[in-house]
């Protein structure tokens, strides 16, 4: 029942009903909309991922050649309650079981993001739960703890995505410290990018990556930006642009494409290789965790793998299906979150928002 409200006239919402689940003894069902990708999932503090649902979007905005936000935004309304359903009888579980929600509140799409945030605050208000807004980018870097042989902090991050490439410390929960990061494109806008040079179309990095296994690096020559710099930071919008002046320059037939983005997918990876070492031995820890879509790339992962075994450094990688965006790791986070502080957030997004503005857990 609703009773207007004295001053405005406004019907007042009724008090959520009491939920008998206690913050971090329940599950936490996590949410991502904050760009191409819908992902819910349900994970329990104790035993762990319940269940997780994803719906990708990347079919739907082929045919644009990239994300038409209006699009993802009215198609993340269609998918999330079925897929909240589906993660529920995947899991056995009710809405009952939920002891909170977290979902994703920036950075991203605002639109996108507003659409988790809307059915987020909803059900947590429905169910009397706290809701927890999450960075994004924290889910990234946290992904890596739903592995089986998850990794202890502090580490060293590397993380790369389709909107950042960053090399980050990583003391704990929320503690985490900026140690150098791209000047213009981030790894995955490279290879996003360099995909629609080629003609690969969209989503670039995977079928880039599947593209460069019939081709052999070397036979064209390019640049490793910042490989030899002394400092930790990234710059990969040349690399588009030497591959587009390669291909005016030369004829190059289909064989010369796939060699060009062998090459091009190599240079990413030495620079990454190089620099993520550089900030391992910098730190002084023997711990590299490397997250986001483009840890998916097995050349980087292949690479990365034999110049840390070479250095004595342990790495780790999320899963394959955790690297790019999903809803378990915004449930992690959510229930990291929680465990260390009862959490009661506002309704809001966070299009914008900066990782190391984050309060430590
Ligand atoms: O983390 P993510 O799913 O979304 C963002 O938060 O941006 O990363 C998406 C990015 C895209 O640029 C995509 O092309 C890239 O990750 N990516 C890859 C691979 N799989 C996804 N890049 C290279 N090789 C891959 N196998
Ligand atoms: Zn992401």
């Amino acid at each position: 029942m609703t009773s207007p409200d004295s001053k405005t006239g406004v019907a007042a919402p009724a008090a959520p009903p009491v939920h008998p689940a206690t913050p971090g003894s329940g599950a936490v069902l996590g949410i991502e909309s904050s760009c191409d990708e819908t992902g819910v999932a349900l994970f329990h503090p104790q035993r762990g991922l319940l269940a997780h649902a994803l719906h990708s979007q990347a079919q739907m905005h082929a045919e644009y050649g990239g994300v038409v936000p209006e699009l993802a935004s009215r198609d993340h309304i269609r998918r999330l309650l079925p897929l909240v359903r589906q993660v529920l009888a995947d899991a056995g579980a009710t809405p009952a079981h939920i002891a909170a929600v977290a979902y994703t509140e920036g950075p991203g799409l605002a639109g996108a993001l507003l659409v988790g945030a809307g059915l987020a605050h909803g059900f947590a208000f429905a169910l009397g739960v706290p809701v927890i807004g999450v960075h994004h980018l924290e889910g990234h870097l946290l992904s890596p703890l739903l592995s089986a042989r998850p990794p202890e902090f502090p580490f060293v991050a590397l993380l790369v995505s389709g909107g950042h490439t960053q090399l980050m410390r990583v003391d704990g929960v929320g503690r985490y410290a900026l140690l150098g990061e791209t000047v213009d494109d981030a790894a995955g806008e490279a290879f996003d990018k360099t995909a629609q040079v080629l003609g690969l179309g969209y989503p670039g990095g995977p079928a880039l990556a599947a593209f460069a296994q019939s081709g052999i690096a070397g036979r064209f020559s390019l640049p490793r930006p910042k490989m030899a710099s002394d400092d930790l930071e990234f710059s990969f919008s040349g690399l588009k642009t030497a591959v587009v002046t390669t291909l005016r320059k030369n004829a190059v037939d289909a064989q010369g494409r796939a060699d060009l983005a062998a090459e091009f997918q190599q240079s990413v990876v030495d620079v990454l290789v190089s620099k993520s070492l550089r900030a391992v031995e910098a730190s002084g820890w023997k711990r590299l965790v490397v997250a986001g879509g483009v840890g998916a790339n097995q050349r980087l992962r292949d690479c990365l793998g034999r110049a840390a075994a070479g250095r004595g450094v342990d790495l780790y990688f999320p899963e394959q299906r955790f690297c790019t965006d999903n809803g378990a790791m915004i449930a992690l986070a959510g229930a990291l979150r929680l465990k260390a502080a009862g959490h009661a957030g506002a309704f809001g997004v966070r299009p914008r928002w900066d990782l190391g503005t984050l309060a430590a857990a």
